[in-house]
């Protein structure tokens, strides 16, 4: 697959461990930076990494911040994004099998380098199970729509 990957200044070496992980199972990764002891404030790099992904130039991508959770919610503002911040592999492997996450976080602070590449490698190597988690991720993809519905009128019934 085509992997982009992306961090904030805390997360530069955990960004490196995840995207060799990555590659060693195969897939090509893309690394947008920073480079150690380039400043870059999360919302931009998540917001880039989603946006990547959501226009089909990437199928997945990678994210690090302090705590991994800024980075994904900026991640999850993009329309298509579904972006999990995740400190053990379990629920990195279960995004992918049930919520058909596309980006992956993990907190620097939060996780060693170790665990890292286990959730990495847990989070890449497991796969959509479509069925009935098919039918709940739309319901997901329903509110990206409501909520450009709700941008472009502003005036509409909460319900
Ligand atoms: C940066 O100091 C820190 O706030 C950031 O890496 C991240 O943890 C935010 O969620």
């Amino acid at each position: 697959m085509r992997i982009v990957a992306a961090s904030d200044h805390a997360g530069v070496e955990l960004r490196h461990e995840m995207a060799d992980e990555a590659r060693l199972l195969g897939h090509e990764v893309t690394d947008l930076g920073p480079a150690p002891g380039e400043a870059v404030d999360y919302p931009v790099n998540g917001a880039r990494v989603g946006r990547l992904v959501a226009a089909g130039e990437y199928d997945l991508g990678l994210l690090v911040c302090g705590t991994g959770v800024g980075i994904s919610i900026a991640a999850n503002k993009v329309h298509g994004i579904r972006a999990v911040v995740c400190s053990e592999p379990f629920s990195a492997e279960l995004s992918r099998r049930h919520n058909d996450s596309n980006v992956l976080a993990v907190g620097a602070r939060v996780v060693g380098p170790g665990l890292a590449r286990m959730i990495t490698r847990a989070w890449l190597t497991a796969e959509f199970e479509g069925g009935r988690h098919a039918r709940r991720v739309q319901l997901i993809s329903d509110l990206d729509a409501e909520r450009e519905a709700d941008v472009l009128t502003p005036d509409r019934a909460v319900k």
